[in-house]
């Protein structure tokens, strides 16, 4: 047996993401059809492929992972209304590049009412879209976009022999996006997942960390951990920062050794089944927090936990943010980092040198995911159960002559995964400290 392997949740069925197509159709008007295209494999560098990532609307209405593929749903057709162009079967290429299911598979591992191979695509669409007059497509894919053009001439010439053309093309993301803002519970299972292997990295990455080692020791801590807990690897570039580094707020170099007495912070989530884990913790690299990291690192941490307590349904991130940013503010000025009144210091935004960045976004497939922030210009989003977010206010100190010298070049962020609850919220990332003396005590025991 293995050590430490954490169960797998179960994967989210076929019936399910048929349920995700037909909620969107309903949505639509009559006469629609929806086309979205999956992802292609992106050179790295000559003959080498980025691993392969599906777009993540396409894998929220599919969970298909094959590259070249196109959803087509044509609410109301009555030989089936979601139709997948998919790769061809191909002895060859399968030796080199691997499985691919082909249409046959398509149909019976996905649940698609419809399969064909890419090469009939062209030839199939003009009749499959015969009569549809309003096209939804992802208007930020320029292979969308190229597509709804041809579908477009296509239609055009078919007026000639009295079938109505495209006449109305509508983005189709905006449906989407609203549909993946709110997770489903076994959304929340798998995210939940990419939580716990999340926190398990950071707190291995804390059991290792001593001085002498450098930044990429600790992200190939944590990246062990997460493709050994069967994550796809990071979701997003792993932050590594000690010293002053940590003030960088997208350092991905990680190639410099850490220092006996710094901080340092890590920023890092895996991935699993494409949903993204994202979490920040700061922690002194042999142990102990000094007197002056502790001061910041206690108003860091007291402003992250007001901010989480403050999750419940109709909260909005505004006011989250804001008061992050009253009790940063608050705590810089008790620091004397700034001079003053608290307010007059966030009136006139002089906290912003030290912290430059929003409180929370949304989390889902993408870690950045999807999904509306305001409803007009002046009302944000209210939040509801079932959204997830981040909550991750920071202090960044530049190394500057007028601070004062214990303080300079602190960089400190925590970051944790929220999921919003009919009675409030819930935590996905509690399982890696972040309170001083656990943080200590962790370390202590290794
Ligand atoms: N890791 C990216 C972020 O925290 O937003
Ligand atoms: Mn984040
Ligand atoms: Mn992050």
């Amino acid at each position: 047996m293995l050590p430490d392997l954490m169960p797998r949740p179960a994967a989210i069925t076929p019936d399910a993401y048929a349920k995700r197509r037909a909620a969107l159709m309903a949505e639509l008007p009559a006469n629609a059809a929806v086309l979205i295209p999956g992802a292609s494999l992106a050179t790295r560098s000559r003959d080498s492929e980025y691993p392969f990532r599906q777009n993540s609307d396409f894998y929220y209405l599919t969970g298909i992972v094959e590259p070249d593929a196109l959803l087509v749903l044509l609410p109301g057709r009555a030989e089936g209304q979601s139709v997948v162009f998919c790769q061809n079967r191909d002895p060859l290429w399968e030796a080199w590049t691997g499985r691919r299911l082909g249409a046959v598979g398509m149909e019976a591992e996905h649940e698609v009412d419809d399969a064909y191979e890419n090469a009939e695509r062209d030839a199939r669409l003009s009749a499959l879209l015969a009569g549809r007059e309003q096209l939804f497509v992802p208007f930020d894919d320029p292979e969308a976009l190229a597509l709804a053009e041809q579908v477009y001439a296509e239609t055009e010439a078919g007026r000639r022999r009295g079938m109505p053309p495209v006449s109305g093309f509508h983005d189709v993301n905006p449906l989407i996006h609203a549909m993946r803002l709110i997770k489903s519970d076994d959304e929340i299972t798998l995210m939940r997942h990419a939580a716990e292997i999340s926190a398990r990295a950071h707190c291995r990455a804390m059991r290792a960390s001593k001085a002498g080692l450098s930044e990429y020791h600790l992200q190939a801590e944590i990246e062990h951990e997460f493709v050994w807990q069967g994550g796809s690897g990071p979701a997003y570039s792993t932050i590594v920062g000690g010293g002053d580094n940590g003030c960088v707020l997208h350092y991905v170099e990680n190639c410099s050794p850490l220092g006996e007495g710094d901080l340092v912070l890590i920023d890092a989530g895996a991935e699993f089944d494409l949903y993204a884990g994202d979490i920040t913790r700061t922690f002194p690299v042999s142990g102990t927090f000094s007197e002056a990291q502790r001061e910041v690192y206690e108003t860091v941490l007291a402003a992250q936990e007001g901010a989480v307590a403050a999750i419940k349904p109709g909260a909005t991130l505004n006011q989250i943010h804001a008061g992050v940013v009253r009790d940063l503010t608050a705590g810089l000025v008790k620091l004397g980092l700034l001079d003053g009144e608290v307010d007059e210091r966030m009136a006139d935004n002089s906290y912003r040198r030290f912290y430059l960045h929003s409180t929370s976004h949304w989390l889902g497939l993408d870690v950045h995911d999807v999904g509306a922030y305001r409803l007009d210009a002046d009302t944000p989003v209210p939040l509801e159960v079932g959204m997830v977010l981040t909550v991750e206010p920071g202090l960044y100190i530049p190394d500057a002559e007028d601070i004062p010298e214990p303080y300079r070049g602190m960089g400190i962020r925590i970051e944790d995964d929220v999921v919003v609850t009919a009675t409030g919220h819930d935590v996905l990332t509690a399982g890696v400290p972040k309170r001083v003396a656990e943080i200590e005590m962790l370390m202590a025991n290794k």
